[in-house]
């Protein structure tokens, strides 16, 4: 595949969006800047967006349509992956980006927002599609979506009328569940787009394609061959300007209540019969119904919290960023050892790890097979022999590794440790994977939901790391350690697999 096809797919194997109005709210904030806008920019250049379309970003701020329109730019020239001499297409993109100030407490400016979309369609001759995208501070999710409906928004006029909401969906069990009672008020669950941005990345798609498009993977896929499983999300990136965020939210809630959750459901999962939204969601429900979160004396031996902590005053201490507390007990990494209560992976250890201020960024899942049951090689001192390793690299190195054993050359049959690796830059070119939001834009036009979390599987996945989190806050939970900044985090994880005589990898690190 030429790179060029890779920007520019075959459009006959892809359906192209009907003509759509998309309303971004929460447009002054940095997402829509970094990501939503450049992402919607890529697929301009793609020629993948509909034939038709407008953008209006609303918020609070008084922007002009040429200052929004300035704003965006930059963020397209710094964040988009195609731009300038890749895509020249600024000057086709610019003049359909609109900007529309309104203030989301105010139930007369959605009348007026309603009117000035009626306007605007009228305008281009669009037929009443329209996907809002719900980008602002989460605190104004549930009045948006009343008022939007209050309005009579909500409702569709012409083929469709969606929404797509951003991350965080709730900070508990409790308040996902009062969200998604709004939600479906005003919007009916086939209308609503929850985002879980690791869904758009194409290594995690890859989980099932890997899976579900080759036959010899699958026959081993449980507790039979599989000894365990790491899911590790490490990143390099400490909370920066997002201490006052971080630390209500903590390391469970902003990252495995959403992503890491979701790389189990996907690794864990059963066959779906068919690439259908309903049928490949009601799988992944299935694992985290089936998900046992550890309880009583597993919770301090299961799992691991800790703060990354500057001793030497070379890097950053969590406790000392801006909106932390002095005496913040937020986890800004956590370790869990997890069990699925199902016939596939009954006994089978899945250890997940996420953390800031680490070593290195890197995500993979790791299936760690078991060994073979007699072994006639390598016998006595030398023995060498490590079982089969399976690594998902998701990123930055995105692809993925299968190490097995072979004959060392020469005399005796002296074994060595391989690796077969397939790499998706080097075999699709550099800039052929799209960025998770584009894909994620595109089939939220479409009408796709398979890569959008449903309320059961949010509501599942919290009730999860709510029976976590308030063991740690009853105290129930081991005590909070502390790890270097630029480490692989606190030496209780590494104790916590060492107790079952295992140790993490970082395969796609090496
Ligand atoms: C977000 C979290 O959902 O994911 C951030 O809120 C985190 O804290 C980010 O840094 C990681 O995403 P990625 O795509 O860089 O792995």
């Amino acid at each position: 595949m030429s790179v060029d096809s890779a920007i520019k797919p075959n459009l006959d194997r892809i359906q192209k969006p009907d003509p759509t109005c998309i309303v971004i709210f929460g447009a002054s904030g940095d997402l829509t800047h970094r990501k939503l806008v450049p992402a919607l920019h890529s697929l301009c250049c793609a020629e993948l967006l509909p034939d038709d379309f407008i953008i209006i970003g609303v918020a609070r701020s008084d922007l002009s349509n040429e200052s929004f329109r300035e704003r965006m730019r930059e963020g397209v020239d710094k964040f988009a992956r195609l731009t300038g001499e890749r895509c020249g297409d600024w000057d086709t993109f610019a003049p359909r980006l609109y900007y529309h100030r309104l203030d989301y407490h105010e139930p007369e400016d959605y009348q007026a927002l309603a009117d000035y979309l009626d306007s605007k369609e009228a305008e281009y001759g669009l037929p009443h599609n329209l996907l809002f995208y719900l980008s602002t501070p989460p605190i104004l999710y549930k009045t948006i979506i009343q008022q939007l409906g209050a309005v009579g928004l909500s409702r569709p006029k012409g083929e469709f009328t969606r929404i797509v909401v951003e991350k965080p969906f709730g900070t508990d069990l409790a308040s996902a569940h009062d969200l998604n009672l709004c939600v479906h008020s005003a919007f009916d669950e086939d209308q609503i787009y929850r985002i879980d941005h690791y869904l758009g990345k194409e290594t995690v798609q890859n989980i099932m394609v890997f899976r579900f498009a080759n036959l010899i993977f699958e026959p081993v896929w449980n507790r039979r061959y599989i000894d365990h499983v790491q899911i590790s999300v490490l990143e390099t990136v400490d909370v920066g300007r997002r201490g006052g965020y971080f630390d209500h939210a903590g390391v469970l809630r902003d990252m495995f209540q959403n992503h890491l959750m979701q790389l189990v459901a996907l690794t864990a999962m059963e066959p779906p019969t068919a690439w259908d939204a309903t049928l490949l969601r009601d799988e992944k429900v299935k694992v985290l119904r089936a998900l046992r979160p550890p309880e009583n004396g597993a919770l301090r031996t299961n799992t691991v919290r800790a703060q990354y902590r500057s001793l030497d005053g070379k890097g950053a201490t969590y406790r000392k960023e801006n909106g932390v507390g002095p005496q913040s007990e937020t986890p800004t990494y956590a370790a869990l050892e997890l069990y699925i209560d199902n016939w596939r992976w009954q006994g089978v250890p899945f250890y997940l790890r996420s953390g800031k201020s680490l070593k290195k960024k890197m995500t993979e899942v790791v299936i760690q097979f078991k060994e073979v049951p007699h072994m006639l090689f390598n016998m006595g001192i030398e023995a060498n022999v490590i079982p089969n390793q399976l690594s998902f690299c998701l990123q930055p190195d995105e692809g993925f590794q299968l190490a097995f054993q072979t004959k060392q050359p020469g005399a005796g049959m002296r074994t060595d440790s391989v690796d077969m690796s397939f790499n998706f830059a080097t075999q699709f070119g550099e800039k052929a994977l799209p960025e998770a939001y584009e894909r994620l834009l595109l089939d939220a036009l479409l009408g796709d939901a398979s890569l959008f979390a449903r309320a059961d599987e949010i509501e599942n996945s919290w009730r999860i790391i709510d029976a976590i989190q308030q063991g740690w806050d009853r105290g129930d939970g081991p005590p909070l350690g502390f790890y270097k900044p630029g480490s692989w985090g606190p030496a209780a994880a590494d104790v916590m697999l060492n107790a079952n005589g295992h140790r993490w990898c970082a395969s796609c690190a090496d």
